[in-house]
């Protein structure tokens, strides 16, 4: 019997997780209609109707040097053009460097501050802001603004030109754990090993929505301000700071995002530019960026990681070394999680990892879905399965050999993993126990087939967030908290969790989010907002309950005066007696007959973090893929996938899917076409538009199958939730180039694998 068929408990033998009237239900998009129809308004959406200003953005054409020379007569003259905001006529500002910075782990260093000097730093830097009438006339006064340059002609662009100048960051946001056991040692005396080289490139978001900023002028200078954000807190205090401005000034609101995957979790440039037109012009400012622009403010880093594996004669891990190499900007260190999976994924004794930097003249990088889980997992993920090949053993098998019960990079018990299970299902569920061994050995038609595996992994964090509720005599119930849906399906599942915890129908519930007057949250990113917010809104709506309840108490002949909150639940809209249904109140009889005309609660949610601390808080995957690769033209082909995700506890079982989904075909674009090249000589991506820069489309997407298994955890947070949003694209990359090599017995180890490394 393989170790395989040994492992886990079945899923028949697990409790069946709690479901109820709405949670754990596949419910559609209680935004689906708003969103197909058009009624959902994104920033650049909102207008005025007349009268409203329009900027648009000059970018740099050198990557580096000094600005000598600006000519806007030309542009000025243009009937309709009201002015060109350039370095040498921004008023001075209110910020200073700390409170410049963004909330939330932004990266050491000193942020980029648009128009506030002549110098260039990177290719496509904003240099101008042209304000006209239209969008087209400003567009057209752009290019008459004249500029002259002092170029620098010594680029540093390329990360593997420019590995001598590597250094170790200042301060990690992640840091890297100290070596445990002699990995070294342990590599010489393994007797099997793997040493290779693994190179991701650069690669940009490319949401569908452009950023953009609409700043509406009102009365007293106060702004509104719609923004392309993945928190309006964030666009908010960022907005305060660096124009010295008070929260009642500027107002900011995002109720949809189409697409953010990182690149709204930092204010980005057209916001500062639209909200100092406007400060200047006192007037109502939009400022849109191109598509060519979204090519200007942060990319996924190239990271080059050096992975040496050693294991024993009998298959287990002796020695893991990953040395990482990743890009940062000139001016800030950005550093994301590449190096610290290889130390917790497997058992393993003897484990050496490093994270270096090395600045080059670009823009800095920036987080991008699964920042650095997706980079180090990919890498891992192959040299795992080439140590597999070389042991003899099969690659799954491996794994499990060297599964890892604890974390040992932290030394602590994982609050729940479920991954056993997640290889298991996903293997059966892929028909893994027909894989023939041997490479290169699966033929059909012109095509080589090969079958690949590789696990992923990602934080299941939760943070502080608040949450209000008000309940009026109507019965309808509004729950608001200024988080952001990015397209993940917020504004669904916080509606799911309201109506479920007061017992109330969905119909009954708004949850309002992307205000910067609703109560406090955190951005929307690291996939913490179903138990950040889900958390949150719990809370609020057991409050609810308490004070609802206490109303009850207090009513004349009330049913409940000699009844405690326990022995009540709450549903269909009423509170009844536990022991007797037929007894109850409704929830708008409390109300009416307390003449209370709504009810309305606060409240703040904190993760336990002293239960939270003694436990590894993260969720699992197993992704299995198969390859068809055209013998003669080398081209890849993804037909099939299975990924096993253990998530804990799932609310929505529709979005939870769509969001594996999403992240399984980022995965396979990762894999395959996703790639922004960089011109050495210029410092500048070429590609910067969607006819060159590769994405799938649907013909490149065949059968996706998503399985979530079954996980209990009662320490990640009070909904036993972790996040979604993140852990479908990781270790797809690396699944496909074990496919890759189960199909044609060659070993790809840069990104993107395209059809010459085949040939
Ligand atoms: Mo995500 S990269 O934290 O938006």
């Amino acid at each position: 019997m393989s170790l395989l068929q040994k492992v886990g408990v079945s899923a028949e033998n697990l409790e069946p997780q709690e479901t109820g009237k709405y949670i754990g239900k596949p419910i559609s998009r209680v935004d689906g209609r708003a969103k197909v129809t058009g009624n959902a308004k994104y920033a650049a959406e909102f207008n005025v109707g007349t009268g409203i200003l329009h900027g648009f953005v000059i970018s740099s054409p050198i990557a580096k040097g000094k600005i000598t020379a600006v000519n806007i007569r030309q542009a000025l003259s243009q009937k309709g053009v009201l002015t060109v905001f350039t370095h040498l006529n921004v008023p001075g500002l209110a910020w200073f460097d700390r409170s410049y910075r963004d909330q939330d782990a932004p990266p050491g260093g000193s942020p980029f501050r648009p128009l506030q000097s002549d110098e260039i730093l990177f290719s496509q830097q904003p240099i101008a802001l042209v304000v006209a009438e239209t969008f087209e006339l400003a567009r057209y006064a752009a290019t008459l603004v004249h500029f002259e340059y002092e170029v620098k002609e010594e680029l540093s662009v390329g990360l593997e030109q420019n590995l001598d100048k590597a250094k170790k960051p200042e301060k990690h946001r992640f840091p890297v754990p100290k070596p445990r056991g002699d990995a070294e040692k342990a590599l010489k005396e393994s007797a099997f090993t793997v040493e290779e080289d693994y190179y991701h490139g650069y690669e940009h978001h490319n949401p569908m929505e452009m950023f953009a900023s609409t700043v509406i002028y009102g009365d007293d200078d106060r702004l509104t301000i719609y923004d392309k954000t993945q928190g309006v807190l964030n666009s908010q205090s960022y907005i305060k700071s660096v124009f010295g401005l008070s929260d009642d000034k500027a107002r900011v609101i995002s109720p949809f995002m189409g697409g953010g995957f990182g690149s709204g979790l930092r204010p980005q440039y057209q916001l500062y530019m639209a909200v100092l037109a406007s400060l200047e012009l006192k007037r109502s400012v939009k400022v849109v960026l191109t598509r060519q622009q979204m090519f200007s403010f942060g990319h996924r880093p190239a990271t080059l990681q050096k992975i040496a594996l050693g294991a024993s004669a009998d298959g287990k891990l002796q020695a893991i070394i990953n040395k990482c190499v990743s890009e940062t900007s000139t001016f800030e260190e950005y550093t994301e999680n590449i190096v610290n999976w290889s130390g917790q994924m497997y058992q393993c004794d003897n484990v050496l990892l490093d994270h270096q930097l090395v600045p080059l003249d670009l823009y800095t990088p920036l987080d991008m879905r699964a920042p650095g889980g997706v980079t180090g997992m990919y890498a891992l993920e192959i040299a795992i399965d080439e140590l597999a090949v070389k042991a003899g053993i099969d690659p799954l098998e491996f794994r499990l050999m060297n599964y890892a019960e604890k974390d040992q990079n932290l030394d602590k018990p994982f609050s729940s993993k479920e991954l056993r299970e997640c290889y298991r299902q996903g293997a059966e569920r892929f028909g893994w126990s027909k894989r023939n061994p041997q490479a290169g050995a699966t033929v059909e038609g012109n095509n080589l087939v090969g079958w690949g595996v590789a696990t992923g992994c990602w934080e299941a964090n939760q943070m502080p967030s608040r949450a209000k509720a008000m309940l009026s005599a109507d019965g309808k119930l509004t729950v608001g908290c200024a988080t952001a849906d990015i397209g993940t399906g917020t504004y669904t599942v916080m509606t799911q969790i309201a109506a479920e915890v007061l017992g109330v129908a969905m119909e009954d519930v708004l949850f309002k989010l992307g205000d910067s007057v609703l109560p406090m949250s955190p951005l929307q990113g690291g996939s913490w907002t179903m138990a950040t917010v889900g958390s949150a809104v719990k809370l609020v709506c057991d409050d609810m309950k308490t004070k609802l309840f206490k109303l009850a108490k207090q009513l004349e002949n009330s049913p409940f005066s000699n009844i405690k909150e326990e022995d009540v639940i709450f549903s269909d809209s009423r509170i009844q007696l536990k022991a007797d249904t037929q007894k109850y109140l409704t929830f708008s009889e409390v109300l009416q007959k307390s003449e209370v005309n709504y009810l309305e609660t606060d409240t703040t949610s904190l993760p336990n973090m002293l239960e939270q601390n003694k436990y590894s808080r993260f969720t699992h995957s197993a992704v299995f893929v198969e390859v068809k690769v055209d013998k003669d033209l080398g081209t890849v082909h993804v037909t099939r996938v299975v990924d096993a995700v253990a998530a804990g506890r799932i609310i929505n079982t529709k979005t939870a899917r769509s969001q594996i989904l999403g992240g399984v075909v980022w995965g396979i674009s990762m894999a395959l076409h996703e790639d922004t090249v960089m011109d050495n000589n210029f410092g500048r991506f070429m590609n910067h538009n969607l006819a060159e820069y590769h994405v799938p489309v649907n013909a490149d997407i065949k059968d996706i199958d998503v399985i979530f298994v079954e996980e209990h955890d009662d320490i990640v947070n009070p909904l036993g939730v972790k996040g979604l949003g993140e852990i479908g694209i990781v270790g797809v990359a690396a699944a496909v180039s074990n496919a890759i090599y189960h199909a044609t017995g060659k070993r790809l180890r840069n990104l993107p694998m395209q059809l010459d490394q085949l040939l």
